[in-house]
């Protein structure tokens, strides 16, 4: 059957092994034309494998790779209209910045007049046109970055694979490349399907993140489904910081679920509801340090719990609330700092508000 034909690029059950080494299974997702899509997840997760399937680099186990609604999978690398830039920029260090950019064009066997114009207007996007004649080692390391993607989009390749490429690149560097490669998304149109392990970089830059780890995708959705509505344990430890509460479901009603706390308060809480989830089940509760809240004198919120002031931090604009809970376990409150008010001391009890929209359940 032909999967979905508006699909630009489709994986279908991939599974790749290296001996007793699962590098990759059960993957599949399917990139929408002109999305920017970020593989994200730990070293080993199986990033690269994935990349290099797509790319014919590597052959999988099983699986499918579709592009433009027909069946890759086993089509040489060269035919499949795939640009590729990685980490090490691999730009030919003997030839000039304009005979780099110009190599795949020669291959495609452009005329000389041709070639002469694409390359200027590569240089031109990737706002480089003065260094044409320098050699690669004559540039810096962001500067090289960019010339392998003046020389990966020259040819008009439908979709561009990116393998971590601003690894190599100090932090503000890479900031300022993240930006390039978005307008470059933006502004030609093209599918990109990235690699990073960094979750900043993935938010910043990607339409959808696909989180994997240990050979599987563990999610996949807009960065914002993946912040607040992460599905496990795992998702949400790798995104952003998190308070985590143990409790036992008393109830779901409504979309909601219901439960009751370990930390001893009698109080319950409510929660979004998540498909399958039982009365009396044992389930974790996530709640991002943003959405809560230190409760001033008789300000109120949905769900509540007491705690015991440990530390209070000002970073600027945001203030943090360290609290412990009575069963001892610390949480976090990250909310904008509301100006020099008298601070609250260590010990101090406090009340600590979030509401049952910005609570999620992990099992
Ligand atoms: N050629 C190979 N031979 C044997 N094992 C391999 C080979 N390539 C990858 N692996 C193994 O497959 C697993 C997935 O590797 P992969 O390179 O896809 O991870 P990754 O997510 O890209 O990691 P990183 O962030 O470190 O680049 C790892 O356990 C790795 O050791
Ligand atoms: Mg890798």
């Amino acid at each position: 059957m032909t999967p979905n034909a508006t699909a630009k690029l489709i994986v279908k059950d991939l599974r790749k092994t290296y001996g007793p080494v699962v590098a990759l299974t059960d993957a599949s997702i399917e990139v929408r034309e002109g999305e920017f899509l970020t593989l994200l997840g730990p070293s080993g997760s199986g990033k690269t494998t994935m990349l290099m399937v797509i790319a014919g680099l590597v052959q999988p186990d099983s699986g499918e790779v579709w592009i433009d609604g027909k069946l890759a999978t086993y089509a040489p690398s060269f035919k499949r209209d795939l640009g590729m830039v990685f980490q090490n920029y691999a730009l030919f260090p003997h030839m000039t910045v304009a005979e780099n950019i110009a190599f795949p064009l020669r291959m495609r066997r452009l005329g000389q007049a041709d070639i002469a114009r694409e390359v200027k207007r590569v240089l031109d996007i990737v706002r480089l046109p003065h260094v044409a004649d320098r050699l690669p080692r004559a540039l810096s390391g962001g500067q090289q970055q960019r010339i392998a993607l003046a020389r990966c989009i020259v040819y008009g390749p439908s979709i561009i694979l990116m393998d971590e490429p601003l690894g190599a690149l100090d932090k503000k560097l890479r900031d300022e490349m993240q930006l390039e490669i978005k307008r470059l998304h933006t502004e030609l149109g093209i599918t990109v399907l990235y690699v990073t392990h960094d979750q900043e970089e993935a938010m910043v830059m990607s339409d959808r993140i696909c989180l994997m780890n240990d050979a599987r995708i563990e999610q996949l959705g807009t960065p914002a489904d993946l912040y607040f509505r992460p599905r496990t344990l795992f998702a949400a430890g790798f995104l952003g910081e998190s308070n985590i509460l143990d409790a036992t479901v008393t109830a779901v009603e409504n979309g909601r679920a219901v439960l009751r706390l370990a930390v001893g308060d009698d109080a319950l809480v409510r929660a979004v509801a998540r498909d399958g989830v039982k009365p009396g089940q044992s389930v974790k509760l996530m709640v991002r340090p943003e959405c809560l809240t230190v409760l001033g004198q008789g300000e109120r919120a949905e769900n509540e719990i007491q705690a015991g002031l440990k530390d209070v931090i000002m970073v600027g604009g945001i203030t943090k609330h360290y609290a412990r809970l009575p069963d001892g376990k610390e949480v976090v409150a990250a909310n904008l700092t509301r100006g020099p008010v008298a601070q609250a001391a260590a010990g101090e009890a406090l009340r600590l508000g979030w509401s049952a929209d910005s609570s999620v359940l992990l099992v």
